[in-house]
């Protein structure tokens, strides 16, 4: 990710202010970085990548993969797949679908509740995105990079 912002953190009033804070990170966002989503249920993880993968440029809008695990945004430059590890019951089913193939893919992977398992799934170099806060009040999003 490109150091192009110097905060690391923002507190965000409404889901319109979320997308456009994903859109200013997707201006940062370099192949093959991994982005690790945590935050609770309607924290605002998705809408988050609905902007960053606007950003990127892809036509497909982003919707929970929650049933799919994955939705790929191949048409996002850089190429993108997000994923929603939230229904996954064990780490072994994300590898039985593929995910060590995607970590090696160079796309930009971008992982609701990746702090499943302990965030055992997540590489090394994740860049953690932290969103606190619930129903209508605002939203803080930290960003560790
Ligand atoms: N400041 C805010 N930022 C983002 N979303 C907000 C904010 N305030 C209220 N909301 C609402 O919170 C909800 C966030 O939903 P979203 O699907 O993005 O959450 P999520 O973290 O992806 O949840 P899940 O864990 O189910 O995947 C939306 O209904 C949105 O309208
Ligand atoms: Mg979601």
């Amino acid at each position: 990710m490109k150091k192009i912002f110097s905060a690391t953190e923002w507190l965000i009033d409404d889901e319109d202010e979320m997308r456009r804070l994903g859109a200013m990170l997707a201006k940062a966002i370099e192949a093959g970085d991994v982005l690790g989503l945590v935050g609770n249920l309607g924290a605002g993880k998705t809408r988050l990548v609905q902007g960053i993968v606007q950003g990127l440029g892809s036509k497909i809008p982003a919707v929970s993969p929650t049933f799919a695990l994955v939705q790929e945004h191949r048409d996002a430059v850089p190429p993108t797949a997000h994923f929603d590890f939230y229904r996954l019951r064990t780490a072994d089913e994300a590898l039985g679908m593929g995910w060590e193939d995607y970590l090696h893919g160079g796309m930009v992977l971008l992982v609701e509740w990746a702090d499943r398992f302990d965030g055992s799934l997540m590489p090394p170099q994740t860049i953690w995105v932290v969103i606190t806060g619930s129903g209508e009040d605002p939203r803080r999003v930290r960003i560790k990079l």
